[in-house]
Parts: C-alpha cells; structure tokens; sequence
C-alpha cells in the first residue's frame, strides 16, 4: 500500500509542480488548426506536417525553435503568434498535440510514395535507425522525432533543408548525414519511410482528443491570457471567420499598400476592390470605415471547380477590411481551411486550397504588420 501510494505521488508530481492546462491548449490549437489541421493532422504536401501523436518533449523544442528563430517560418509565427506565446503556453499546446491519437484512423494513412524502397530501406538500416528506430517512431532519448506516419513531401523537403543546412538536423550544425545523398536516394528513404506508417485500423475507432470541461475553460487564466495576447481571433474552428487587427500605427492606407503588393508577390491576382464607405462618404452617408479586396487564380480556380463545382461559392477570396465598435481596424477572411476532408479530395487539390490558405492569411498578416 505504501509502495503504491508512493508511486501514485510520483506520478502525480509533475502535475502539482507545474500543471498543464489542457483547456489552453485547446486554445492555442484554434490558431495552430488554419495550417496544421483541426486536430493537427496536417496535409498531404509540403506545406503542413501532422503534429498529432508527436511527442510532446519535440513538440515543445520545435515550437520554441520557432519562437526563437532557430526554424524560420515567419508566416507561421506571425499568424500563430507563436512569438508571443510563454514556455508554459508551449507546454500546453504541445501536450495538447501529443495526446491526440490518430494513428489506426485510416483516413490519414500515408501514401506509399513514389522511389525504390529497397535501396531506400538499405540506406534507413545504416544510417537512420540508431537514432529514428528501426520502426521509425523515434527515439525521445536520442530526441530523434517519429519519421513513420508523417507526410512524405515534408520529410523529403526537411532532408534538402538539412542538405542546404537551411535547417539543423541532429541539433549539430555540423551534421554531414545528408551532404552526400543524390535527390534520387532522398526519394528512395522517403519511399520506405512511407512503408512504416502504422496502419493498423481498429474497427469503429475514432480520432481521441483529449477530453476538456468547458467549466475548465471558464475557470483558466491561461486561456483568457491566450485570447488577449493572439493577433489572430477565430469566430469558430469549425471554419468560418478568421480576423485580426491593424497592428498599433499602421495606418489604413499603409496596410492596403502591403496588402496588394504582397499579393503581387504570391501571384494572387486582384480582382476587384470595393471602398464601400468612401463611396457612401462620397454620396453625404456617414458609415464605419469598410473596404472589401477581391482575389482569385483562374488557373487556380479551375482546379478547385473540376474537382467539387461547390468550391465556386468560396470565390473570389476576401479580406474586408472593416471597422469595429471600437473604432479599430480588423482584417477578416472565410477561413479556407479544408484540409479536414482532405482524404475526398485529389493531393493536388488539398495542395491547391492550403498554398491559397496561406498565400491569404500572408496578405492579412502584411496588412496587419504594413510590412510586406
Ligand atoms: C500559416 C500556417 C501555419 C500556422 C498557422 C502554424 N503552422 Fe506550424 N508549420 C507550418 C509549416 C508550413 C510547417 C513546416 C515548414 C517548416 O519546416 O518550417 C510547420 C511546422 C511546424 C512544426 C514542426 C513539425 C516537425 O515535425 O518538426 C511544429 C512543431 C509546428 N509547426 C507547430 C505549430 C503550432 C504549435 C502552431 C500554433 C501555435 C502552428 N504550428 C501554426 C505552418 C503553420
Ligand atoms: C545521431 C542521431 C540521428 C541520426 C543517425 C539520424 N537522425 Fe534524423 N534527426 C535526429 C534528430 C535529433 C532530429 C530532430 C532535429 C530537430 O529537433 O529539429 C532529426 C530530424 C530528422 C527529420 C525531420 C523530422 C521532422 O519531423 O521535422 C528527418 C526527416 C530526419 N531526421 C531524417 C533522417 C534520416 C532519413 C536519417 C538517415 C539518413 C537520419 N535522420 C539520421 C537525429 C538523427
């Protein structure tokens, strides 16, 4: 008994020590979810990683590279706020991640990928499974990350990453492994890397998210904390409006002006632009500030219609620019994010609707920041 209680206060000691706080974690997620994905599954594609499952000691490193500038990915820490999130924030985001279990959930199985997984299993056994384990879940001792189950373009891209040393692989900046690999033996690692995806479908199973009550919501500092520091306000996860503020001393005119140029940069064609209450002002009508902005791809465009005609009503994308009670300028978009059902639709397609995603959210943070 006394050996059990014992044990009981060892494992409930971290907890007391410093107690996550899981309600803000679900917080934090909402701005994490326009890229990453609901409940962090990211896409098929290079352009969000699943972080669902992933352990929450590398969660909580990788977050903070980005914070302090270790990674750069500045669309990514400006729209998340990541870089006003605290160590204990991370904490909470991260575990809330990691308690997410989505692996015998077939509907985000990884696709065999393309390369010779024979010579790419040869390469993985010399060189790899020291550190990401002959299965590919990683090592958290070695803090080597699960390669199994994560999207093969990602992985592909980091290895040129590391290859570029645009990023560091084994916090070594001296780290050789990928130097000499040929692009063909990079596809060939992803290849077998992709066989490793657990694919072991339980009948009936649902995706498990940690469990929070709202009253914990209610209840924590955190939470609130979260709300007041993010730039970025969510309407409601389940896709509706994203919006954030001019940032203090941007003035209207700087932010249409980084607005369209950033938009020039993403090849994100301006179709129309509307100042609804110059235009009131202009007919004697008083009315809080309004301009509405206009984009749409045509080849683009295409593809979203030749896969589902329903993707028509999302366009053209918009960001109104419109004043608040306050008297304060807010940014609003329709939240694209549709990489929740990415398993309907063709990788080309989620591709697609993520790169505008994210080309729309860049130009909301230029109008944002007056930055572009
Ligand atoms: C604007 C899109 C965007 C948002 C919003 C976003 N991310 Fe990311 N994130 C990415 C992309 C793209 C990558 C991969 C590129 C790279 O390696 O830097 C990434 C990579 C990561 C990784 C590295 C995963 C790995 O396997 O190493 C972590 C961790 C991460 N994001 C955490 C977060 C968290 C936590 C949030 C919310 C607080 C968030 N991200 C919000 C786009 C985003
Ligand atoms: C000596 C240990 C070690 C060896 C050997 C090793 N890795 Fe890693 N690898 C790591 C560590 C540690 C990280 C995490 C780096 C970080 O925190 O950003 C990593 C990260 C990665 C990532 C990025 C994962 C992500 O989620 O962003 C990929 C891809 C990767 N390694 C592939 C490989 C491949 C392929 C090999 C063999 C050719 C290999 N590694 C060999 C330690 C190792």
């Amino acid at each position: 008994m006394k050996k059990l209680l014992a044990t009981l206060l060892i494992a409930a000691a971290p907890f007391s020590a410093n107690a996550v706080d899981l309600a803000n974690g679900q917080e934090i997620n909402k701005s994490c979810a326009l890229c990453h994905g609901n409940i962090g599954q990211g896409t098929p594609g290079k352009l969000s990683p699943r972080l669902a499952g992933m352990p929450k000691e590398y969660l909580i490193k990788a977050t903070k590279d980005y914070r302090d500038g270790v990674r750069s990915n500045p669309l990514m820490v400006k729209t998340a706020s990541i870089d006003k999130l605290s160590d204990s924030d991370i904490e909470d985001i991260a575990t809330y991640l990691s308690m997410i279990d989505i692996r015998p959930d077939t509907r985000f199985n990884v696709a065999q990928s393309s390369g010779d997984k024979k010579e790419g299993k040869e390469l993985y056994m010399d060189e790899c499974k020291t550190c990401h384990a002959r299965d590919g879940f990683g090592k958290p001792k070695k803090d080597a990350p699960p390669l199994a189950g994560q999207h093969n373009e990602y992985l592909y891209q980091s290895m040129k990453m590391f290859q570029f040393k645009s990023r560091i692989h084994d916090n070594d900046k001296d780290d050789d492994t990928f130097d000499e690999y040929s692009d063909v033996e990079l596809s060939n690692l992803t290849a077998f890397i992709s066989t490793l995806d657990d694919k072991g479908f339980k009948d009936g199973f649902k995706t498990m998210l940690p469990k929070i009550a709202t009253a914990d919501i209610r209840k924590s500092k955190a939470v609130a904390e979260t709300r007041k520091k993010s730039n970025l306000q969510i309407t409601d996860i389940k896709q509706t409006v994203v919006q954030m503020p001019l940032n203090k001393g941007v003035e209207v005119q700087d932010a249409i002006d980084a607005m369209l140029s950033k938009a020039v940069e993403l090849n994100q064609k301006l179709v129309a632009q509307q100042y609804v209450s110059k235009e009131l002002e202009a007919r004697g009508i008083e009315s809080p500030y309004l301009s509405i902005f206009q984009f749409c791809t045509p080849t683009d465009a295409r593809l979203m219609v030749l896969a589902n005609p329903v993707f028509a009503s999302y366009m053209p994308c918009r960001i109104s620019m419109v004043e608040d009670k306050e008297g304060s300028i807010q940014l609003m978009m329709l939240n694209l994010d549709m990489i929740i059902e990415n398993n309907l639709l063709p990788q080309e397609v989620v591709e697609t609707a993520i790169r505008v995603n994210q080309n729309m959210l860049d130009i909301m943070v230029a109008g944002s920041t007056g930055e572009f």
